[in-house]
């Protein structure tokens, strides 16, 4: 009788989605760099100077750079990340409205981050210290970050997990901007593992 082979599990394969900074995306290629379940396959931006492409390059991650007529008139970005077996898509600090065609291409596939407890301070318009200060100027006792799946809308689909922190007396924008970003780099690796290894 032959030797049975063994067949080794394709990893997931991630494709990221960011228009800045990136350091979310930073947590995420670290995480998955030496790991046996999935793969950071591609990085896309709306934005040629953003520092993520620099990131990526320090992984030797392949990137793409896309322009508004590429995303929203055509159909090449779904080719793409079809051709590369892509399974899970995460928006990470990603500002563009994602189009319906790439919604129904990956269904439930795509997931985005949010730094605010939705469903308050979401929508067009809410990102980064536009959220911050007017959850301080509200008064809120708490804060947190929103890792959601995508739809059509805003910062609108299903939630996956929040986590939280009390607001202290003492917190300004420099405060509470960094225990925001300590907290999606702390939780979206892990989220995102998680969700990888429901997939099959
Ligand atoms: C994060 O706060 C994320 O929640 C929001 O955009 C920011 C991206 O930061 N969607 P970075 O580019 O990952 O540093």
């Amino acid at each position: 009788m032959p030797a049975p082979i063994a067949v080794k599990p394709l990893k997931k394969r991630i494709a990221i989605f960011a228009s800045g900074s990136g350091s979310n995306a930073q947590k995420i290629m670290e995480h998955f760099k030496n790991s046996k379940l999935a793969e950071v396959a591609l990085i896309l931006t709306n934005n040629s100077e953003a520092f993520v492409l620099q990131r990526a390059d320090n992984f030797e991650i392949p990137t793409h750079i896309f322009n508004r007529k590429e995303f929203y008139e055509s159909d090449r970005i779904i080719r793409l990340l079809e051709s590369l077996n892509v399974d899970l898509v995460v928006l990470a600090g990603f500002l563009w409205l994602v189009p319906q065609n790439l919604i129904a291409a990956f269904p439930n596939k795509i997931i985005n981050i949010h730094p605010a407890l939705l469903p308050n301070y979401g929508g067009k318009g809410m990102y980064g210290d536009h959220i911050h200060r007017a959850v301080l100027a509200a008064r809120e006792k708490e804060t947190g970050i929103t890792i959601h799946f995508v739809n059509e809308n805003f910062d609108e689909g299903e939630m996956i997990q929040q986590f939280r922190f009390k607001i202290e007396l003492k917190d300004e924008l420099e405060n509470i901007r960094f225990k925001i970003q300590q907290l999606e780099h702390q939780h979206f690796p892990k989220v995102i593992e998680s969700l990888v290894k429901k997939m099959n």
